[in-house]
């Protein structure tokens, strides 16, 4: 026997009211059931009425369920709202149940993870020939903000076709991919043997690169070793630890600056960006390309002191994810959360090479959402 009940329907104050048993309750405003009716919409499910459409004062009359439709009238001969009943049931629910990118998971100690056991993982054959491995595997990247392929060939470009399967790459000032490995007279730190520290990449670029792959053709046997941090979580933790800290790099106003012999990038943003609700939306942290800051001499100084906060964190081991990639392992996160660095290595005797790129980030999400 089923314990389905019939839902309750009532109509207060303009509402309608659905209680569908089991504590399960929603309430709906009359003029965004107006706004919902399924005969405003197209075949391809884009509305096609706008809010002035709708009469500001519209009013509910009646509702009532048909089997599994609920039907309800509003006055004045404006168009009745039906639809099913699981229809209405389902935007109860968080929409971040159905977008891997909006539910994330933060991970604060890095340390204490595997990077082979925590994270998605998939070797590059079966990426390659299986779409529900490689959903799977890009939902997670989403929600982890980190994942890895194994086994991928080891040629040059390979990075570029293994990551048109997740999504668009982009060609940036650096081209279609770049090649990390120590040069003489770099254009950026990256391409020596020093050692970086955590960052983002490229927060001179608006929007910034989605999310950003590396390949490994030669591993150093000894030293590059690959670091990474969640800048979600670090971000939480500084909100939870220093809010006033927190406050200030979410408002400050912070200029990066890149420029070579064939570009010159520019864009403003706060080291910590929110989105509306108040959550982190992106961390931008990257020592090598903060320009001068346009502050006043004690707006400076309590920047300065929240960012030396921030960075304090950064440099904390418990909170990084270490891991010697090996040749053949690609690695895949979000450039919008996930900081990345590495130590230090002797490119004389160990001539380490990567190979990377970047990835729009609606292409990847979109993936995601769609991939089985
Ligand atoms: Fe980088």
């Amino acid at each position: 026997m089923s314990d389905e009940q019939t839902p309750f329907l009532a109509v207060e104050d303009n509402r309608l009211i659905v209680d569908w048993g089991h504590g399960v309750q929603g309430e709906f405003a009359a003029v965004w059931l107006a706004d919902n009716r399924a005969h405003d919409r197209h075949a391809n499910g884009q509305r096609l009425i706008d809010i002035m459409d709708i009469p500001e004062d519209v009013r509910i009359q009646a509702a009532h369920l048909l089997g599994d439709t609920l039907r309800v009238e509003f006055a004045d001969g404006v168009a009745a709202f039906e639809r099913q009943l699981s229809w209405l049931r389902r935007t109860l629910g968080p929409i971040t149940a159905e977008r891997a990118e909006l539910d994330r998971h933060p991970w604060l100690f890095g340390a204490q993870l595997d990077a082979r056991r925590d994270f998605a993982w998939s070797t590059h054959a079966q990426f390659t020939t299986d779409a529900a491995i490689r959903g799977v595997w890009l939902r997670r990247l989403a929600r982890d903000g980190i994942a890895f392929l194994t086994a991928v060939p080891g040629v040059e470009g390979e990075v570029v076709a293994t990551c048109r399967l997740m999504g668009e790459v982009p060609h940036t000032n650096y081209g279609l991919l770049f090649d990390v490995r120590a040069v003489p007279s770099p254009e950026n730190l990256a391409y020596t043997d020093l050692g970086l520290g955590l960052h983002t990449d490229n927060p001179y670029r608006d929007p910034v690169p989605g999310f950003q792959a590396l390949h490994v053709l030669v591993a150093a046997p000894d030293g590059g070793d690959s670091l990474f941090a969640d800048g979600l979580a670090l971000a939480e933790h500084l909100r939870r630890t220093d809010a006033a800290a927190f406050s200030v790099l979410t408002q400050t106003p912070v200029p990066f600056h890149y420029r070579s012999a064939d570009a010159d990038l520019c864009s403003v943003k706060p080291i910590i960006e929110l989105a509306v609700d108040g959550s982190v939306r992106a961390v931008h942290y990257n020592n090598r390309s903060i320009a001068p800051l346009r502050l006043g001499a004690a707006e400076a100084e309590t920047f300065y002191v929240a960012y030396r906060r921030f960075a304090r964190l950064l440099l904390e081991p418990k909170f990084q994810l270490r891991r010697r990639l090996a040749a053949g392992e690609l690695v895949v996160f979000d450039n919008r959360r996930t900081l990345h660095g590495r130590t230090g290595f002797e490119s004389l005797r160990h001539p380490r090479h990567l190979q990377g790129c970047y990835l729009t980030r609606d292409s990847v999400l979109s993936n995601a959402a769609q991939l089985p």
